[in-house]
Formats: C-alpha cells, structure tokens, sequence
C-alpha cells in the first residue's frame, strides 16, 4: 500500500484545479499537493489517480511520488477560510498526497518530450480512457525539463458505472478513445510500437502490485463487489481485457 504520512499543516490552496487540491506539510517534512478525498468527485477518482499513476511509473514514465495522506480534525479547525475548512472537514481521514514539484510550469509545447516518450504518454492515457490531457488541460509538468504526467482522476471512467451494473470488462475493452485532441498528439512517435513495448508489460502480477498500492478504504463495494479484495480484482480484469483487444482503443489501428 501507499506509505501513510500524517498532514501537520495546511499551507495554501492551489487554486488552479477543479477539484480545490491544496499544499499541506507532511510528518515526513515533504510538502504535498492534496487531493481530498471529501472533494465532490468522491474516491473513485483518488483510486484512478493512484491506479494509473503506479502503472506509469512502473511503464518507466516520470509521476510525481505519491503518498496516503491522513488528515486530523485538528488542522480543519485552524483553517480561517470557510470554503477550506468545509473541505478539510469534509475530508478527515486518508487523502492523496502528490509530490509537489517545486518551479514547475504546465506543459506549453515549448519542451516536448522526445518521440518514444510522448508516445508512451498517448498510449497510457488511450490504454486508461483518460480524457484528461488535452491543450485546454495538459495535465503535464514541466520539471528540469523534463515532463511528468499528474492528475489521472478522469481515467478508468468505467468505474463510475459500477454502483448501478456491476463490473463489465468486456464494455471497457471495446471502449474508442478519441486522441484528436491529446496535447502530444503532434510530438508523439508511432503509438503503436508503444503498444508493442508496453502491452506485454501489463499483465496479472503487475496489476496486483499497483492495485496493493491503493488503500483499502478507498475500495468501495458495488453490487457483485463485496470488499476490497472484489473491487481490486474487477479493476484488474477490466484492464486486463482492454489491454488484450487494442483494436478498439489504440489510437494508428492495432497491429
Ligand atoms: N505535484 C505537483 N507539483 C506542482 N504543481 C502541481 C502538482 N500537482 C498539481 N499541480 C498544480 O495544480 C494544478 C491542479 O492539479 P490537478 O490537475 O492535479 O488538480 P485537479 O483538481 O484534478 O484539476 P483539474 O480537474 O482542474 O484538472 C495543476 O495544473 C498544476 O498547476
Ligand atoms: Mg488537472
């Protein structure tokens, strides 16, 4: 699982996001950027965030580390502006913390990854269904010139699905992606030998080990999912599905 911190201090909220992330000081001395679990998306999008960001780190590509962050009822109360304090409260227990990348800017084509690496980027985010990478909202860093994929809370959409019909893997399989607008669609290199090198890369025992990486709690039950030990096994079938019939989903056709 996610190493577990414990936040000592709210700092600022980032203002940027849709979903208010704040920067919070950790009992590690790190500095995080949270993503709260008590924010109108629910922990659904934490869980994607954590599922597609460990799969990419583990597919060799950069994304900030990520930590359980838990947070007290202590530091709402300090909290002066009411908007936080209703989102502090709303959040007491175990959030996302990201690693703040400090002096970094968002993505703005003037560093672009190289080719394989751009291309590696696309195929993770048609592989997830993550819609969320597009000029109007990179959802890239720039840090030390180099890029690092954040923000994957949009992915896995299918699992939103779940409370009403279950788990269906063959939908997600057969789910298109439309790369027309991803902000590396015009740097990125032949999606396809992406496939080829990553594909084979996603299979049982890799799923396991970034699924162990999301927090129990997180995993909430759906019909036909029970405990966490359901959900997890759901996530890794409907991605092992996807992963196997790259037909519908690869953006250059399937070889
Ligand atoms: N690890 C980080 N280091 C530095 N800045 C960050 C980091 N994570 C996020 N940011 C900044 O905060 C912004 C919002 O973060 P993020 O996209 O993760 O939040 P969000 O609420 O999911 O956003 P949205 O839904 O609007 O895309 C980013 O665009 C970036 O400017
Ligand atoms: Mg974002």
């Amino acid at each position: 699982m996610l190493e577990h911190i414990t936040a000592t201090r709210y700092v600022t909220p980032l203002r940027e996001g849709g979903s208010l992330p704040g920067i919070v000081e950790g009992d590690d001395c790190g500095t995080w950027v949270l993503k709260f679990r008590g924010a109108g998306q629910g922990l659904k999008v934490l869980v994607a965030e954590v599922v597609v960001g460990e799969l990419a780190r583990r597919l060799g590509l950069r994304v900030p580390e990520m930590k359980a962050v838990e947070l007290d009822a202590q530091i709402a109360k300090y909290e002066a502006d009411e908007e936080v304090q209703d989102l502090l409260t709303a959040s007491i227990g175990l959030n996302l913390g990201v690693d703040f990348l400090p002096g970094s800017f968002g993505y703005d084509g003037s560093q672009p990854p190289p080719p394989e690496e751009a291309a590696r980027i696309v195929w993770l985010d048609a592989f997830t269904a993550n819609v969320d990478r597009t000029w109007s909202n990179p959802n890239l860093l720039v840090w030390h010139h180099q890029a690092w994929c954040i923000d994957h809370g949009a992915a896995l959409y299918f699992h939103h699905s779940w409370p009403g019909k279950g788990s269906n893997p063959d939908r997600f399989a057969a789910q298109g992606f439309d790369v027309s607008k991803h902000v590396l669609l015009d740097v990125a290199g032949d999606v396809t030998t992406a496939h080829a090198e990553l594909a084979p890369r996603v299979d049982e025992a890799l799923l396991e080990e970034v699924l162990a990486q999301v927090p129990d709690p997180w995993l909430e039950p759906a019909p036909g999912l029970a405990d966490p030990a359901a959900v997890r096994a759901a996530y890794r079938e409907n991605l092992l599905a996807r992963v196997a019939s790259p037909a519908a989903w690869l953006p250059g056709g399937a070889r």
